[in-house]
């Protein structure tokens, strides 16, 4: 197991100094008059919070004008903070450059790919590789680190905002030559350009290296290896900064926790935080759940994927929501016990910290209807309630800060590139849903009981029985010698529809799909069989299939046909193949079987590696398990998935929290959107 502690993770200690769960919001107290801050003060150490992240958006009010500071207010404030016992997580401030700035620079504004200038009025308004904005961002870090260096309140430093939350893509003058530079250093050489790109195709050769743009609004289809390219630097261009502001503030305070607020959640795709996370000190992750069938499903993928992230160490919940938000068509309040739910089921895949947006409801403002720690109506309110309880929780749950989670016997596999690349224009369809296709696949083992870990292209995957690699769509070569390796060495690898069909370059492996992994499978398809909107297929497993059908031949003898169609163009033709690789073996799935469907392939896949639920049969399904552990303790938390109540029969332990109920005969019950967290001593 990955060491569980981050030396410099910002553990708020107890009173007795040892590491306690973060509890926490971001703090705007310059929207309130000065009282109000008395008043938070209270009302924080009433909530058991002990952690604030400060001076988010506060460019303007910090540095007024160019030569302008104003450093008064901060100062008194970190001051209260500290003399109320909570630490401060600090914002550099970059994330909305003031009006002062972009009046005299608006060379720093975005410019979209149809050459819109982004203008300022929102937030984010900055490009990631102006020169211009480097440089003033830099000098307000400069500021802040030598101004807090040494202040008692700081415990960490918070990059930015949500780099890339509204600024991923950037198609400016400034980006055109930041590409190049990137691609310089990617390729070295013209011809190799030209060669990756597949250059010769419509007459789109390079002969200088200025010639070359960002995929900027085109007459049709732009190549899709540069628009590949350029989602990989837009990635990088947004590093580039993080790295920059985490320079400065490393060789001012080396000893202060540097970190960025990562979105790892359903409609964020611009960033590879895989790649990102070496960066940091600790990984921070926002949140925000987004009603639909699978959302509580989705909330566990994209915690359980940050703890990936975060190299299985514990990591930083920096914001969620108490209730509703403001951004999505109809924002829905949360329902009894789901703020608590919600964050212990973060809590449950690694989180050390819960902190929410924000503490106080703003009054004005574009998100004077997002929900806060203090809504509207005050503290004497469900939502202050259900805050100052949950506070109470994570002091119960305090032992567990710093366990590390348990890994489970199956694993997802989650690749930028084959997200990026799978969901390019001028494909078979345009209706393939990498995440969707990986959430299915997780929902189904949700489904079953099962637990699993949705990891990177960096986590082992040896560590894994059951490796499913959905969507696997970029395949180098040296990623296929490592899944034969995989498969060949004991493990049982499952991959779907369009994987294996194109190398780093986005170029088709020729000789039939799946390309690079046609060997390991047994298998070879000629052509692709996408379905319409609606068209449906006809498994003989009793199973149906949408968006994808191949035309699939058996390419060796010892392949076993798991499924046939039934119906469809392919009708008798395999669906779902199987091919075994000595102890191991390498199963493809031709078609989208959906949740339901996946839950009735599963149990095969998984009896066949071995892999079995951890939960009484009435509780599977119904109970969602993780695991966390440290050397003398196992935390086993139970979430209900449910409105119902779930007993959970021959489930012992020491039951730490979460608002379980012992049942009659000792037996514990979960009540509806319940969690339990029951620790038992670690034996071997
Ligand atoms: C995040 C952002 C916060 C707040 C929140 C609202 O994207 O970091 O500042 O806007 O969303 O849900």
């Amino acid at each position: 197991m990955t060491s569980p502690l981050p030396s410099r993770f910002p553990y708020a200690p107890g009173s007795d100094g040892t590491p306690r769960l973060v509890y926490g919001a971001d703090y705007n107290p310059e929207q309130w008059p000065r009282e109000v801050w008395e008043e938070d003060v209270r009302l924080m150490r009433e909530a058991g919070v002990n952690t604030v992240s400060v001076g988010i958006f506060s460019w303007a009010r910090l540095q007024p004008a160019r030569n302008t500071w104003d450093f008064g207010w901060l100062d008194e404030l970190m001051e209260l903070l500290h003399a109320g016992g909570i630490g401060v997580d600090l914002a550099t401030a970059t994330a909305s450059p003031p009006p002062w700035l972009t009046t005299a620079h608006p060379e720093i504004l975005p410019v979209t790919a149809s050459g819109e200038t982004v203008w300022p009025g929102a937030r984010q308004h900055w490009r990631p590789t102006s020169p211009v904005f480097r440089t003033h961002a830099l000098r307000l870090v400069r500021e802040l680190a030598t101004r807090y260096a040494d202040h008692p309140a700081l415990v960490a430093w918070h990059i930015n905002n949500e780099l890339g939350c509204h600024n991923a893509y950037d198609y400016s003058d400034d980006a055109a030559r930041a590409f190049r530079t990137w691609l310089r250093h990617r390729y070295t050489t013209l011809d190799a350009l030209n060669h990756a790109w597949g250059t010769a195709f419509w007459s789109q050769r390079y002969s200088d290296w200025e010639q070359i743009l960002p995929p900027r609004l085109a007459a049709s289809h732009p190549n899709p290896t540069q628009q590949l390219d350029f989602k990989r630097f837009s990635s990088d261009a947004l590093k580039e900064h993080l790295r920059a502001e985490r320079d400065v503030l490393r060789e001012i305070t080396p000893d202060i926790p540097v970190t960025s607020n990562f979105m790892v959640m359903g409609g964020t795709k611009g960033m590879n935080y895989a790649d990102w996370a070496a960066e940091v000190d600790f990984v921070s992750n926002d949140h925000y759940t987004q009603p639909g069938p699978q959302d509580r499903d989705e909330l566990s993928f994209s915690a359980n994927l940050t703890s990936a992230i975060a190299g299985h160490r514990p990591w930083f919940l920096m914001e969620h929501s108490t209730s509703a938000v403001n951004w999505q068509p109809v924002n829905l309040a949360k329902k009894p016990g789901e703020l608590a739910r919600d964050s212990l089921l973060h809590l449950a895949h690694g989180a050390d910290a819960i902190c929410f947006f924000q503490w106080r409801q703003s009054a004005a403002g574009a998100e004077k209807y997002h929900s806060a720690m203090v809504p509207h109506a005050g503290p004497d309110s469900e939502v202050f309630r259900a805050v100052t309880d949950l506070g109470r929780t994570l002091e119960a749950l305090a032992s567990v800060a710093g366990a590390a989670r348990e890994p489970a016997r199956v694993g997802i596999l989650f690749d930028w590139d084959s997200w990026w690349a799978s969901e390019q224009d001028s494909h078979p369809t345009a209706r393939l849903d990498y995440r969707q296709e990986a959430l299915d696949w997780y929902s189904a083992l949700l489904a079953l009981g099962v637990r699993a870990d949705v990891i990177t292209p960096a986590t082992d995957p040896g560590a894994y029985d059951l490796l499913i690699a959905p969507v696997l769509h970029v395949v180098p070569e040296a990623l296929a010698k490592e899944l034969t390796r995989y498969a060949e060495t004991g493990g049982h690898l499952v991959t779907t529809y369009f994987s294996g069909v194109v190398d780093e370059n986005d170029h088709v492996w020729l000789g039939g799909y799946p390309g690079a992994l046609r060997e390991l499978l047994g298998i070879r398809i000629e052509e692709f069989g996408p379905l319409l909107d609606g068209d449906t297929v006809e498994l003989d497993n009793s199973t149906t299939g949408g968006l994808w059908t191949d035309r699939i031949t058996v390419d060796g003898p010892e392949v076993e046909v798991l499924a046939r169609y039934r119906s469809g163009t392919y009708a008798n033709r395999p669906a779902v193949t199987r091919r075994p690789t000595g102890r191991g073996s390498a199963t493809y799935v031709s078609t989208r079987l959906g949740t339901d469907g996946l839950a009735a392939l599963l149990p095969e896949l998984l009896g066949r590696a071995g892999v079995e639920s951890e939960l009484p049969e009435s509780a599977r399904g119904r109970v969602e398990t993780v695991v966390r552990r440290d050397t003398e303790s196992r935390y086993l938390f139970l979430v209900n998935r449910t409105e119902e109540p779930v007993p959970l029969p021959g489930l012992t332990g020491d039951l730490l929290a979460g608002g379980a109920e012992q049942g009659a005969g000792a037996e514990l019950v979960l009540p509806p959107r319940g969690v339990a967290v029951l620790r038992s001593p670690v034996t071997s």
